[in-house]
């Protein structure tokens, strides 16, 4: 099967190159290709298609797979599973003989991953942060690249998943130019920074103060800080900003109904709420759309905009999004 490639004439190719890598859109396990005057750079399997395509041309390529570079699953015989975090590997093993193997293979290889940390308790607390068994390295912190963006995060103290990337891109990729974005749970701001970077004036607000450090170095990392105010706190009891936004960011499963409430309180006329839930795989939606309605009807029209299973959760469990526009 052919991988998707950028085909760009070589004078352009480097700048090509460099801005694809800053997107993390380059393939690691590639060698990029030069034939009549054309660079071919291969594409991540999680690269963004259709943003790319937007501005370059993507065809289908069999580059040479990369012969220098060694990776975990050629050091171990088998293909692991694991999350990367910046320069910092994640792993969920149960077995601690397998661990250990892993975070070794995961260290000789040429990943550019100083750390490896198993999951030790499940995503808890009002924080929700979980332990973490250090295997190789030590530090928890880590600058982790997320489509251009970058985010300085210490996973010991603050809730973070590179899983959500995709889902996160489709919601910020919504985002308009001029737009009040408010970020009820807003961690260390992989949806505030992004919108801000469309333009957006952005509040992102957290329970956790070291989760609201990070967001405000994220928003300075990454120049945006202008348009971000991160607020410490429960979100409940932030003031100012009633009737001001024209999207909510609701990311808390389990419990956002619980906000549901103060989101109204928040949202402008017309307001986008984009609303995570955890659900049965065979009714996801239902409790959420009768919860929002029960709290914006009669002020509000509401119509639901999207239904998005975001990933798997847990056998018969699904993490699912709802965009509902709220007209007042
Ligand atoms: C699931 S995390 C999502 C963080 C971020 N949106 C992301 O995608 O990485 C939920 C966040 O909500 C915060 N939180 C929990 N209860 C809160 C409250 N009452 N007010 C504000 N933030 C809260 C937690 O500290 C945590 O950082």
């Amino acid at each position: 099967m052919g991988v998707p490639c950028v085909r760009v004439p070589r004078e352009r190719g480097e700048a090509a190159r460099r801005r694809l890598a800053e997107r993390d859109a380059v393939a690691d396990g590639y060698e990029i290709g030069v034939e009549d005057g054309f660079l071919y750079v291969p594409l991540a399997p999680d690269a963004d298609l259709a943003a790319i395509g937007e501005r370059y041309e993507v065809v289908d390529r069999e580059p040479a797979a990369r012969a220098t570079q060694t990776l975990p699953g050629d050091l171990l015989g088998v293909e692991p599973s694991y999350e990367r975090l910046g320069d910092v590997a994640i792993v969920d093993e149960d077995d601690p003989e397998r661990a250990a193997e892993l975070a070794e293979a995961i260290v000789a290889s040429d990943l550019p991953i100083d750390t490896v940390l198993n999951r030790a308790s499940p995503v808890e607390g009002p924080h929700r942060v979980r332990e973490w068994d250090v295997l190789a390295g030590q530090d928890t912190e880590t600058v982790h690249r997320e489509y251009g963006c970058a985010f300085a995060v210490d996973v010991a103290e603050v809730y973070f998943s590179p899983r959500l990337a995709t889902d996160r891109r489709r919601v910020v990729g919504q985002v308009a130019d001029g737009e009040c974005v408010f970020d009820m749970f807003a961690g260390v701001g992989p949806f505030v920074v992004p919108a801000a970077e469309r333009g957006a004036d952005c509040v992102g607000v957290d329970l956790n103060g070291a989760a609201v450090e990070y967001l405000r170095r994220n928003a300075e990392r990454n120049g945006v800080a202008d348009r971000v105010t991160a607020i410490h706190g429960d979100v409940r009891d932030v003031t100012g900003y009633d009737n001001w936004a024209d999207r909510i960011v609701m990311n808390l499963p389990h419990t956002a109904a619980d906000f549901l409430d103060t989101a109204v309180r928040l949202a402008g006329d017309d307001c986008v709420v984009h609303y995570y839930d955890i659900q049965p795989d065979d009714d996801p939606y239902t409790a959420g759309e009768r919860a929002i309605r029960a709290a914006a009807e009669p002020a509000y029209a509401t119509a639901v905009q999207a239904r998005r299973t975001v990933r798997s959760y847990a056998p018969h469990e699904s993490n699912v999004r709802l965009d509902v526009r709220l007209t007042r």
